[in-house]
């Protein structure tokens, strides 16, 4: 058995771990990030590509932001389309903001290669991780590496592992909570370098079901498509897949649809899922670790950063000004916001997906008036727009 010794020890090298483990070195915070399965691994993951200001200005303060400003682009508007209507939302001029799109394997990649210049230890392939004792105030992690076993000594943990993670599962049963609603259908996504359909994202819905047309680059596109449950990606060729998305796209758009092989495909259960607290002694919860939201609404990604900040900002103060008390801040202060991300998620899968056999007759005359409300008027379209890109950090008390 192997001793090693940090202050925050990090489980998990997604984008949570690396971006939480980058701040704080910035602030003289040591920290070791583990991580179950290897860095190309963890890069395969094609996710996110709508990153809000507040992820971009951590980016930066994190010094990993020369190729996401290099490379990003600025989107001032996202498209809805209902059937054959499209109704752009100008995101910039409703809000003073703007997104970025900007893939989460680039950022990834972008925050690994500063943490290795910048000689950052991240151990790899690290099996068994395990955290203990984490109500007492001489937390640690034990994992395997290369058939060796090591314990980690720490003064807190950043449980960054994501949802199938061992962070959460070590909060007992009585003390925490765990709401949960999952959809009867997935995502199937498709990325290939074919130009995009439009220069805005499009989020579509017809009566063949939802669909997105979203990008990476001026050469680089990405869509997705809901699908039932059951489906398997082995039913889809790329030519299937192509033939429903253009059903699914607004008549004006599918002259504009370029298609070509698929550089990845897959499918993903949407579903959201939130655990109160996200703090149990010394253990913090953070990103996909604690929460999940459908992808709809592009928030997955940018909640977890938010969760970073506030963290960020907590053991700054502790470290620097020796406040402990104020851990307590965190699970509050980021459930907050969570939540709002929840409820924004849940709104836009509802709006803009088949539930088929599940909504009623009234239920659909609803969505309906709720669509006309919402997308015909400026007010609507804010309150739409203030959303998605991004509300605001909150800030210790
Ligand atoms: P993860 O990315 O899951 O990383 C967790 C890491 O922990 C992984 O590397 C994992 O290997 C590791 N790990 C797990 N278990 C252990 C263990 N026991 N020990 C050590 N390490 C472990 N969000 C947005 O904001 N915008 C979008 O446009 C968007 N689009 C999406 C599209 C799709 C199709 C999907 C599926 C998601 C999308 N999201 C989006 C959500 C976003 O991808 C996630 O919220 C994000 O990956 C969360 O990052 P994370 O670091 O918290 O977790
Ligand atoms: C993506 O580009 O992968 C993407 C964009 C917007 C979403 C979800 C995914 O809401």
């Amino acid at each position: 058995m192997e001793n090693k010794k940090t202050q925050v020890a990090i489980i998990g090298a997604g984008p949570s771990g690396l971006l939480l483990g980058l701040l704080l070195d910035k602030q003289g915070i040591d920290n070791i990030i583990v991580e179950r399965v290897t860095g190309d691994y963890v890069l395969g993951r094609i996710r996110a590509g709508v990153l809000e200001q507040g992820f971009a200005k951590l980016v930066r303060e994190a010094g990993a932001a020369e190729k996401m400003d290099r490379l990003g682009e600025i989107h001032d508007s996202v498209e809805f389309a209902f059937n054959d209507e499209r109704i752009e939302l100008e995101l910039k001029k409703l809000t003073g903001e703007s997104v970025i799109v900007y893939g989460q394997v680039d950022i990834t990649k972008d925050m690994m290669e500063v943490r290795e210049q910048k000689g950052l230890e991240t151990v790899y392939e690290a099996s068994k991780v395990q955290p203990h004792d984490v109500k007492s105030n001489k937390p640690f992690i034990t994992y395997t590496k290369d058939g060796k076993e090591f314990t980690l000594e720490c003064d807190y943990i950043a449980g960054c592992d994501g949802f199938h993670g061992v962070s959460r599962k070590t909060i007992p049963n009585d003390v925490k909570t765990e709401y949960e609603k999952v959809y009867p259908f997935g995502w199937l996504g498709l990325m290939s370098d074919t130009p995009p359909i439009n220069p805005h994202l499009i989020y579509a819905k017809n009566n063949r079901g939802f669909a997105l047309a979203s990008m990476r680059s001026k050469t680089r596109s990405r869509y997705y498509i809901q699908v039932p449950l059951d489906d398997k990606i082995e039913d889809w060729s790329d030519e299937a897949f192509w033939e429903e998305l253009k059903k699914r796209m607004p008549k004006s758009a599918r002259k504009n649809l370029v298609t070509g092989p698929s550089i990845e495909k897959s499918i993903v259960p949407t579903r959201s899922f939130i655990c109160e607290p996200l703090q149990y002694g010394k253990l913090f919860l953070v990103g996909d670790a604690g929460h999940i939201v459908p992808p709809t609404g592009a928030k997955g990604l940018n909640l977890a950063a938010s969760d970073v900040a506030t963290l960020y900002k907590i053991m700054t103060r502790v470290y620097k000004e020796g406040d402990e008390k104020c851990i307590e801040q965190y699970s509050p202060i980021a459930l907050r916001r969570i939540w709002n991300g929840v409820r924004f998620s849940w709104w836009m899968t509802d709006l803009l997906h088949n539930f088929d056999e599940k909504k009623d007759d009234f239920d659909k005359k609803m969505e309906n008036s709720e669509l006309k409300y919402f997308l015909n008027s400026d007010a609507g379209k804010k309150v739409i727009a203030e959303q998605y890109v991004g509300l605001p950090y909150e800030d210790l008390e």
